[in-house]
């Protein structure tokens, strides 16, 4: 896992992510929205000289996606691992007061975003070694587990994503390339909270060794951060 992106790699898990990915001698491509705004990324950046490049990707944007591999290829040349980090969760949602734009936004970064940037790179990490991608899910994604109302766009949107994975692992597996998704745990950030068990840099050793240890016939699983498997 050599050559790396992470998105959403400006805060939160994802910034975690980027920071250990580095520590492990990694190159990585950090996406993020407003690259200008990413100061600990900046930082991060002028520490690591060429290990890191910052690129601006607002994954709800198409055209942003199409661009991608471009930039890609500039920085990496091909893809070990990517990470679909970027997530988004709109709080306070309760039966009646549910907005179709909530709904919408919550597609487009949860579910569609990993799927249409994994199947943009795919010529790119079909040339990695052990390629793999990992799509940071939730465990509030499990219909098997739902047991109410709250935050539905969200939970809709990670369930969306869980079948978007087993659909592209189906697809990528004969080209070598290893999707599975996996719940980092209740983790403290702005989206977890201070409430949450979990700080950050060990949400993102657990799900980097995971995903490093992972073997094809893990491909398409719903993991937790501890290796769990998860019901759907
Ligand atoms: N924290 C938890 O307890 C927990 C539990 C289960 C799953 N997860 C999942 O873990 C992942 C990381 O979450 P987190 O806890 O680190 O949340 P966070 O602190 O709220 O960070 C979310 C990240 O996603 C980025 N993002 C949101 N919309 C984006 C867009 N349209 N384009 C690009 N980037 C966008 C944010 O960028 P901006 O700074 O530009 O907004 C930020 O970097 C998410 O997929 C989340 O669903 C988290």
């Amino acid at each position: 896992m050599q050559r790396c992106i992470v998105t959403g790699a400006n805060r939160g898990l994802g910034l975690a992510l980027v920071t250990q990915l580095l520590e492990r001698g990694a190159r990585v491509l950090a996406c993020c929205r407003d690259p200008a705004g990413a100061k600990v990324l900046d930082a991060l950046a002028a520490a690591n000289g060429d290990r890191v490049a910052v690129h601006a990707l607002d994954v709800a944007d198409p055209a942003a996606i199409e661009a991608l591999p471009k930039a890609v290829a500039k920085h990496l040349q091909r893809v070990d691992l990517l990470v679909n980090n970027a997530g988004v969760l709109v709080s306070g949602e309760r039966f009646g007061n549910v907005q179709a734009e909530s709904l919408a936004e919550s597609f487009a970064v949860n579910a569609s975003a990993p799927l249409l940037i994994t199947q943009a790179l795919a010529p790119l990490l079909a040339l990695g070694n052990k390629p793999r991608v990992l799509c940071v899910t939730s465990q509030i994604g499990s219909i098997a587990q739902s047991a109410s109302f709250r935050t539905v766009s969200y939970a809709m949107s990670k369930a969306a994503l869980n079948m978007a994975v087993k659909r592209l692992a189906t697809e990528l597996a004969p080209r070598g390339i290893l999707v599975l998704t996996a719940h980092p745990g209740w983790v403290k950030t702005e989206m977890g909270g201070t409430g949450a068990t979990i700080a950050p840099a060990d949400s993102a050793r657990a799900l980097l060794n995971l995903i490093e240890r992972a073997q094809m016939q893990d491909a398409g699983k719903f993991l937790a951060y501890d290796g769990a498997e998860l019901p759907w």
